[in-house]
């Protein structure tokens, strides 16, 4: 285990499972419609690619850079695009997909500017929620666990842009993020 970790939350088996899980909820509940997975870079591009994998359709994905300021462990509610989408997504049925729904400002955002494009419906897929901390009030369809206020990697999300990389969801000891 990563020397920085605390403990483990939600391990690499768990992680998995729940993702095929709403892989094939997902399938079946887009069958026949053209359905466009956002991954919202950067943290959201591990679950992206386990989770379309397991959406057996013929899906499209594309990306978008939308990052609060900072490297902070809050997040600040200043939104920049920093990538847009290729293409238009007129007549196309949207799934965001986010690694961690927090205040939820980032997608609140998010979906506003998207629904403005003309999309047939826009909807989310986050793999983790931190109910405790939202000030926005938004819709979740599809959310794979709960999570504790308290700091979390792992499995996309970051600090300081690092531990994106490993394949659980871990808090990080205190001395890390204090120092
Ligand atoms: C994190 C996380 C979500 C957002 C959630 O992204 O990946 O996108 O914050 O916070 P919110 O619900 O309070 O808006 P971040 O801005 O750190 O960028 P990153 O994905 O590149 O790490
Ligand atoms: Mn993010
Ligand atoms: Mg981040």
């Amino acid at each position: 285990m990563n020397n920085d970790i605390k403990k483990i939350l939600i391990d690499e088996d768990s992680l998995q499972a729940k993702v095929k899980e709403l892989g094939a909820k997902i399938a079946e509940d887009y069958k026949g419609k053209d359905l466009l997975l956002i991954c919202v870079l950067k943290g959201a591009v591990v679950f992206v690619s386990d989770l379309m994998k397991r959406i057996d359709l013929p899906l499209e994905i594309d990306f978008m850079a939308v990052s609060s300021y900072g490297c902070d462990t809050k997040s600040s509610g200043v939104v920049r695009i920093l990538k847009d989408l290729d293409k238009g997504i007129e007549g196309k049925h949207i799934l965001i997909v986010e690694d961690i729904i927090d205040s939820g400002l980032t997608l609140s955002y998010l979906i506003e500017n998207l629904k403005a494009r003309g999309p047939e419906s826009v909807e989310i897929c986050t793999i983790l929620d931190k109910p405790d901390r939202r000030t926005a009030n938004i819709n979740i369809k599809y959310t794979g666990f709960q999570v504790p206020d308290e700091f979390v990697v792992g499995y996309g999300l970051d600090y300081a842009e690092k531990y994106r990389n490993l394949p659980y969801v871990a808090v990080l000891k205190e001395e890390v993020y204090s120092e």
